[in-house]
């Protein structure tokens, strides 16, 4: 549920007007964007970043947020891995610095909630997941870009961008 909403699913259109809210979309985004996960949600062959996407469009959910799902921290890569690009091409990418800020805190936090720093989250996703994994072979090719959504995140927060 969009932070601020209390009126349930029926009041997706209104809680999240993006050139106001960007705020509450990423904080709707960081809580969902893994619902793909969910078994009743997986599609067949699961992905999860498509399949929680799907059904926040079919929920009714905003485009900016359903697209974000779609889009966190580097699914464009994993689609690829798992020859999934085709799907993923249903939701066209959202604009930089909300989806890395969405990528900053995905990957600056375990999968406990506790936070930790992306090298840190990074190997612990490879140790998760063994070599040959798509996962595996998506978060190694997609490092380097993860850190760089981090380090670019935390440089807006710290107002030391040059963008
Ligand atoms: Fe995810």
């Amino acid at each position: 549920m969009c932070a601020g909403s209390r009126a349930g699913p029926r009041s997706w259109p209104g809680c999240c007007d993006w050139t106001r809210r960007q705020g509450s979309c990423l904080v709707c985004a960081a809580w969902l964007h893994d619902i793909g996960y969910a078994p009743l949600l997986a599609g067949r062959p699961a992905f999860h970043p498509v399949d929680g996407a799907r059904f926040l469009r079919r929920f009714g959910a905003p485009a900016p947020l359903y697209r974000l799902v779609a889009r966190h921290s580097g699914a464009a890569v994993e689609a690829a891995v798992r020859g999934r690009s085709a799907d993923l091409a249903e939701f066209p990418a959202v604009a930089g610095v909300i989806c890395d800020a969405l990528t900053a805190v995905d990957m600056q936090t375990s999968p406990n909630g506790r936070p930790v720093s992306v090298r840190a989250r990074v190997a612990e996703i490879l140790t998760r997941y063994p070599q040959g994994h798509p996962v595996h072979t998506a978060v190694s090719r997609s490092a380097p870009h993860l850190a760089a959504a981090v380090a670019r995140t935390t440089a807006r927060i710290h107002g030391s961008d040059d963008e």
